[in-house]
Order: structure tokens, then C-alpha cells, then sequence
């Protein structure tokens, strides 16, 4: 949380020092390249820790050519500003929600679905079968940058500063918090609340101040982001399982030779692995240090309701862009597969 809201107190101005330290200080006397990545979590989220692990990795199998800097807290700027440095290779990686990205290509749209996943499972194994994800994840090549491996980042549900949102007609006359993607804002129109787009790193000061009276997204952001301090109503409606993704500079990638390629692969593999095993332990401490330190209370709402008035958004963007049919059946599949009981996962 400090590292929020130091970022939120001296944004532009620390950023700016700090990315010309960073890119004018390209290590003096060393030879060794120098691999950014950015991201926007803590030090020690389960996405700092998968990229610790890619960091020792690389550093082990290809010291002598790569050193691996990692730069987290958004101390390089927004996911938006991130992806941009990204873009035009002034860094190398950063992780980004794959809400974003819906702006950089329509097709990550897809996993922006409100209940598109019917269960954890479903999720994890439609997101690691690459029939789901590669055309995906390499559609903005031309803008510079493709996927290289996916994040978990839990389900997102709705916390609030006063009322607990119980079913969709409490979301009405509510401003809520949701990240800068066209699917989020009319997920939040179709179930009645005022949608208020904004960067993560500016939604703890937002609820204190009572620009907007809730956000919505995973446990950890109660904690590690300290939006527990201020919201003490979580609800488990459920609506999104929206990856992370961690994105590379198409330049560098494919500047790699194959045995680099490989090897990076390798460490891309490990990110994920890493990122995905911590993930549990890390939501179940959230879950506790919520209710036990910053007194906030989990509800369990009846899912159906929200998840009627958001399904009929999947028809909408599968008659808007048929290409994605043949992903989206793939998902449905495994989503008959594993079917998740009513209780999993919250
Ligand atoms: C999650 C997700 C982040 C994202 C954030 C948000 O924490 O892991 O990538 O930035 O939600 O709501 O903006």
C-alpha cells in the first residue's frame, strides 16, 4: 500500500526522474544488457515473486549477456504508461491486465467477458491451451509488443465503502471504480452503476475521498493495495476472471538467437508456474488479514442475477467479430469439462 501511495502522491514528477535514471543509466562499464520490466504490483505479490524467480533464471543461464531489472509499484507509471515504454522498446517486458490491452487489440476482448470462465479450472486450462491464446497473444505484433505468457490474477468481485452490494439493483446510483476497458464500462452500465475508469494506482485516494464509493477486483487488492482500509464490504458476485499478461518487446524477442529464444521461454514458463503456485497461499492470507486486521466483511451473493444481465454481452462481441467463435467454443468446452461447484473459489 505505501508504495501506492507514494506513487499517488508524487506521480508524474517521480516517474519522469525516474525513468531517465533508469534509461540514461544504461549500466556504465557493463557490458550486459540490461532487461526492464515493469508492473504495477508489490514486492511481495505472487507477479513480483514469478518474475523474481525469470530474473534468477535468466541470470543463471545467461549472466554474462542479460541482467534482468525489475521495477515494481508502478514506478515506471501506469499499466497504460508501461505498455507504451513497451511499445517502443524503452523497456523490454511489463505485465499488464488483460483490460487494457483490449484497447491495443480488439481481440483481447475476449477474455474481458463478464462469466466467460465457468470455473478455476476452466480458466487455468483454457488460458495454458495455446489454441486459446497464441493468435491472441501475438495479435499486436504490429504495434510492437506480443504476450508471452499469462498471470493469474483471481476472479473480481465488488467491495464498497458503505452498503454491501448484495444483488445488482444495489450497484444503482453507485460510482464504481473499474479499469480503462470499453467491457468494463458496459458491464457496469448493464448492471446499473455509474462506471468510473481509472488507473490501480489511483483507487485507494479516490475511495478516501469519496470520488467514487467502491472499485472491484480481486482480494489482494484489499491488502496489498489497501483498499480494506477504506471498503469494508466484499462480495463475491464473482462477474470477471481476467488474466494479466506479460508482454514483450517484439524487437528484443526477436532479436533473441534460438538457444536465448529458448531459454527465455523457459523463464517465461517459469514466471507463470511461480506467479500461479503463490497465488493461493497469497489470496487465503488477504482473505484473513481483510477480516481480521481491516475489518472487512465477505458476502455471497446469489451469482445468477449478475451473471444474466452480463451474458448476453458474449452473443454481442462473438456477432461483432465472428473470428473469435472458434476460441470462444474452445473455452465452452472446457468450461463443460470442469465444471465448478458454487462454492469454489470464494
Ligand atoms: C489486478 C490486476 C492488475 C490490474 C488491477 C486493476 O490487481 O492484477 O493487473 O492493474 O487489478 O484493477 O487495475
Amino acid at each position: 500500500m505505501q508504495e501506492n501511495l507514494f506513487r499517488t502522491k508524487f506521480p508524474a514528477a517521480l516517474t519522469v526522474v525516474l525513468l531517465m535514471t533508469i534509461l540514461t543509466g544504461c549500466g556504465g562499464a557493463e557490458d550486459r544488457q540490461i532487461v526492464r520490466i515493469g508492473h504495477n504490483q508489490a514486492e511481495d505479490h505472487p507477479t513480483n515473486l514469478g518474475l523474481k524467480a525469470f530474473e534468477e533464471w535468466i541470470e543463471e543461464e545467461l549472466g554474462e549477456t542479460y541482467d534482468v531489472e525489475i521495477y515494481p509499484s508502478e514506478l515506471l507509471g501506469s499499466q497504460t504508461d508501461m505498455i507504451q515504454l513497451t511499445q517502443t522498446g524503452a523497456i523490454d517486458f511489463c505485465v499488464a491486465s488483460n483490460s487494457i490491452l483490449e484497447t491495443f487489440s480488439d481481440d483481447y476482448t475476449l477474455f474481458n467477458l463478464p462469466y466467460l470462465f465457468g470455473s478455476q479450472e476452466a480458466y487455468h486450462a483454457a488460458m495454458d491451451d495455446p489454441d486459446v491464446t497464441e493468435d491472441i497473444f501475438r495479435s499486436t505484433r504490429e504495434a510492437g509488443f506480443e504476450a508471452v505468457t499469462w498471470l493469474d490474477a483471481g476472479t473480481r468481485n465488488f467491495y464498497t465503502v458503505g452498503k454491501a452490494i448484495l444483488s445488482p439493483a444495489d450497484l444503482k446510483g453507485l460510482k464504481i471504480r473499474v479499469q480503462q476497458s470499453p467491457t468494463n464500462v458496459e458491464m457496469m452500465r448493464l448492471l446499473g452503476g455509474s462506471a468510473t475508469p481509472m488507473g490501480f494506482g489511483e483507487v485507494y485516494t479516490s475511495l478516501q475521498s469519496g470520488v467514487i464509493d467502491g472499485a472491484e477486483n480481486n482480494e489482494l487488492a484489499l491488502t496489498s493495495n489497501g483498499h480494506g482500509d477504506v471498503c469494508k464490504h466484499f462480495s463475491y458476485d464473482m462477474h470477471q476472471m481476467i488474466p494479466d499478461l506479460l508482454i514483450g518487446n517484439c524487437a528484443f524477442l526477436d532479436g533473441l538467437s534460438e538457444t536465448e529464444r529458448e531459454i527465455f521461454e523457459e523463464g517465461f514458463r517459469l514466471v507463470n508456474e511461480v506467479q500461479r503456485y503463490r497465488w493461493a497461499g497469497a489470496v487465503e492470507a488477504a482473505r484473513k488479514r481483510a477480516s481480521e486486521v481491516q475489518g472487512v466483511q465477505f458476502y455471497y451473493p446469489d451469482v445468477e442475477p449478475f451473471r444474466e444481465i452480463c451474458v448476453p454481452m458474449h452473443r454481442t462481441l462473438l456477432e461483432t467479430d465472428p473470428e473469435l467463435q472458434s476460441i470462444y467454443d474452445r473455452i465452452m468446452e472446457y468450461n463443460a469439462l470442469y465444471r465448478g461447484d458454487e462454492e469454489e473459489g470464494r
